[in-house]
């Protein structure tokens, strides 16, 4: 079986999205896109007259052509919104789903694989948060559709992905179950979806992809493999330097001087143990340079996962004055990162690049105003009823109280999911003191050393310059035909 040295890691919400994947795909390594919130971000592109006519490509190949009208009729904007205006909002995920939220969810991850596996015929991951649970299965199932090679998922531990997997490759209604705080143990708190509620002729036929957990220590990576619903065909082991979420320290929580989580020696991983599992694996957090390809591989693991310095290539979808800003910093070497330990409303610690004007900013922070209107990051929480309640952290406080949460918990939250949306240029419009929603850009501690990727006289690089520079100690070259369906070894 043939294995990427290189994943590009999964960047949400649209970081890593289908223009990146497919260029990284297309050099022989494997391109991920992003699964958080396309449904959202599929609905402001065609708000904004999907420029390029890019979504609209993807809807032309959906196999279901009724549900893909309804979804355009719904949400194009020909020639985009007004500027200012605020852009539409679908309803909110929950656990007996509206039939128009599930569509949405499977055209939207469908186009998104689709447009990445154009061109090429190498495989295309996608990667999904395991707290953002409510709109898997509909969105596995639309990237499914498209032929996704890989799923890979991380932020939570997840057990009942792989058996989700199967029954969809096998036409089969899949279950996955909500965590639900305060439900009974034995309450029914599934989700349910059936393939054969939304196709419009026979069931389309799927492969099954590989399967990707990406945990953080050997315990989990021994339970992923002894506990889950279905086959896991690798890992993806993630240290804490990695941006985006990253796991808690094990232990008690402690704080530095600069209020960024302590993490120890309990927190490293045993590589003997890991290569002792026997199913490939990859390291991510900090492997974005030769170096530390080549000392992966020499572990032992199939490759690594990199994130920030993809982040940062010109195919991204992050904000190109964001882009810009960040990577002047890094040529200078004065770049900063913050791990954040209570900005997300998951509760791990989330990595923030510090940036004047951004919502990493105490002013800006102090000056917005609290609002849940995507809600992707809600808890599911038992209400006195048995009904199932949804409350975030970051939602207006009274909100977050009077739906039983405790308003220490509210302290220092940031909404990550508008705040996501700002990163890649479509922030919502607000009244009030700020008339659109802040970035807040999450990248990776070695955010300075994207510099390298800049030859003399640049200041942009591609993905392929990132592919050629992780490489060139190992003996594999950078596949210039795509036509060749393989990972090029020497
Ligand atoms: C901008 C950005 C967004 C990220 N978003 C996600 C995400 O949505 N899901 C996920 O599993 N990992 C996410 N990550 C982590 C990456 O997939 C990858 O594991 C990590 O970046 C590797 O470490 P590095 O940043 O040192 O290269 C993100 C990383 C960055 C830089």
């Amino acid at each position: 079986m043939q294995f990427p040295k290189i994943i590009q890691g999964g960047m949400g919400v649209g970081v890593s999205n289908w223009r990146l994947a497919n260029a990284v795909s297309k050099l022989g390594q494997l391109g991920v896109v992003s699964g958080t919130a396309l449904d959202s971000l599929f609905v402001r592109r065609l708000a904004d007259g999907d420029p390029g006519g890019d979504m609209r490509r993807g809807l032309d190949a959906f196999p279901f052509p009724e549900m893909a009208k309804r979804v355009w009729d719904e949400y194009y904007i020909p020639g985009g919104k007004a500027a200012g205006a605020p852009y539409p909002l679908p309803p909110m995920h929950q656990r007996r789903e509206l039939r128009k939220v599930v569509e949405l969810c499977i055209v939207s991850n469908f186009v998104e694989v689709y447009l990445a596996r154009q061109d090429h015929r190498n495989s295309v991951g996608i990667n999904y948060l395991e707290k953002v649970q409510m709109p898997h299965l509909s969105s596995i199932y639309g990237a499914m559709l498209a032929g996704v090679g890989y799923v890979l998922m991380g932020a939570g531990i997840p057990l009942h992905i792989p058996g989700v997997l199967d029954a969809l490759a096998g036409l089969r209604p899949a279950e996955y179950r909500l965590a639900v705080t305060g439900a009974a143990p034995d309450a029914d708190t599934a989700m349910r979806f059936d393939p054969a509620d939304y196709v419009e002729g026979p069931l389309p036929v799927l492969d099954r992809p590989r399967f990707l957990a990406i945990v953080s220590s050997n315990t989990l990576a021994t339970t992923m493999l002894r506990r889950a619903s279905g086959r896991v065909d690798g890992l993806v082991i993630e240290s804490p330097t990695a941006g985006g979420h990253n796991a808690p320290p094990r232990g008690k929580l402690l704080l530095n001087a600069a209020g960024e989580p302590v993490y120890g020696e309990r927190d490293q991983v045993d590589l003997a143990g890991l290569r002792a599992l026997g199913v490939p694996f990859w390291l991510a957090g900090g492997y974005g340079n030769a170096k530390s390809v080549r000392f992966a591989l020499d572990q032992g693991a199939a490759g690594v996962q990199v994130g920030t310095a993809f982040a940062f290539s010109r195919e991204s979808g992050l904000r190109p004055d964001l882009k810009n800003s960040l990577l002047s910093q890094a040529t200078t070497g004065t770049g900063e990162v913050f791990t954040d330990p209570v900005a997300s409303p998951t509760g791990f610690p989330f990595k923030v690049a510090l940036l004047q004007g951004s919502y990493s900013d105490p002013e800006v922070a102090a000056t917005r105003t609290r609002v849940c209107d995507i809600g992707l990051l809600r808890e599911s929480y038992a209400m006195p009823d048995g009904k199932i309640g949804y409350r975030c952290s970051a939602e207006p406080v009274a909100n977050y109280v009077a739906k039983g949460g405790k308003v220490e918990e509210t302290v220092g939250r940031k909404c990550l999911c508008n705040a996501l949306l700002a990163n890649i240029g479509h922030a919502q419009a607000r009244k009030g003191d700020l008339m659109e929603e802040p970035a807040l850009v999450t990248v990776g501690d070695d955010l300075n050393t994207v510099a390298q990727f800049l030859t003399p006289g640049r200041t942009s690089y591609g993905a392929a310059d990132v592919i050629a520079s992780l490489l060139s100690l190992t003996d594999d070259t950078v596949a210039t035909d795509s036509s060749e369906m393989v990972y090029v070894t020497a």
